[in-house]
């Protein structure tokens, strides 16, 4: 089958099974051209708190996202294309290791990035993204707060919040995405090519490449930066997902990946025959259960309205 006869068989399934196919910007493009709404994670979780009166929903994205979806839907049903997309950041914060790190600080906040399971969820006080860190830890009164487990985006969340004593939980949580662009060194040779160019980098990313960017913006910050600005070149330090989309949806401007072909392996496990596969026998289910789930609610949604 052919990828447009595929992507219009995908379309025909769901309208009949009254599904919602969400999708993260770094999903393949075939896959951000059918999906309901594409977003970053912070509008993939409103998105899936607004999920309204839909039968099942296909995330198309990684583990950890499915799991915020099923935890903001328990009565619904939550597939993911295929159980390999793991995210292997979300992995680097067992709950034991935030447990103990919480019984050295108790009089501490938890705040946890969206990036962990819902266990480590369930011990938190509020989770954040990439695009609300800076601002939720700068809305919380405790001076000391626990946060984890991306050590940049902590670093990142602190030059924020200078007031702030951030401990990163785990000590060297990272995303190996964006820990692959380094100093940003290729990024700052096409800077040298297109010197009018923008460049916009992702809070995961080292400090040094932040250092350098104009803007340090979530991916859906990109976006909008990219709608927005007057500059008609950028340089985007983030998988290249978001480029893909960036290309197909803001005609007349150029966008250039900081690094070509960084790819994240847990996202591009999704594809067209495993996303209709997974529509038509309804698996694989992701379920938090219920008792984690409430508890792992009340961060979440403590997140969604602070930001
Ligand atoms: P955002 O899309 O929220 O910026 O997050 C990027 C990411 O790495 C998700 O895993
Ligand atoms: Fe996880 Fe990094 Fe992939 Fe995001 S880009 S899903 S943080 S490995």
């Amino acid at each position: 089958m052919d990828t447009s006869e595929l992507q219009r068989k995908i379309v025909e399934l769901k309208e009949e099974k009254n599904a919602l196919l969400i999708v993260h910007n770094y999903q393949i493009p075939e896959i951000q051209e059918i999906g309901d709404f594409v977003g970053d994670s912070l509008q993939l979780s409103r998105r899936a708190q607004e999920a309204g009166d839909v039968d099942l929903i296909v995330f198309c994205g990684v583990d950890f996202m499915a799991e915020t979806a099923s935890i903001l839907n328990q009565d619904k049903k939550i597939i993911i294309p295929s159980a390999r997309a793991r995210c292997p950041m979300a992995a680097m914060l067992p709950v034991s290791v935030l447990r103990a790190a919480k019984e050295s600080h108790p009089d501490a906040s938890v705040v946890l990035y969206v990036n962990t399971y819902a266990e480590a969820k369930a011990e938190a006080d509020v989770t954040c993204t990439s695009s609300n860190a800076a601002e939720i830890i700068g809305k919380l009164d405790a001076e000391t707060i626990l946060f984890g487990p991306d050590k940049n985006l902590v670093w990142y969340a602190g030059q924020k919040n200078p007031g702030k004593t951030l401990i990163s939980v785990p000590a060297d949580g990272f995303c190996y995405v964006h820990r692959f662009f380094g100093d940003g060194a290729a990024a700052m040779q096409l800077k040298d090519e297109y010197p009018e160019a923008e460049l916009l980098v992702h809070p995961e990313c080292e400090p040094e490449f932040q250092m350098r960017a104009d803007y340090v913006l979530s991916t859906g910050g990109m976006y909008r930066r990219c709608q927005e600005s007057d500059a008609k070149v950028f340089i985007l330090g983030t998988e290249v997902g978001l480029v893909d989309r960036l290309r197909r949806e803001i005609p007349g401007k150029t966008f250039l990946p900081a690094l070509e072909h960084n790819e994240c392996s847990a996202m591009k496990q999704i594809t067209l025959e495993n996303t209709y596969q997974a529509l038509l026998d309804e698996e694989p289910v992701v379920k938090v259960p219920s008792e984690i789930a409430e508890r792992a609610r009340v961060p979440i949604r403590r997140m969604l309205e602070m930001s």
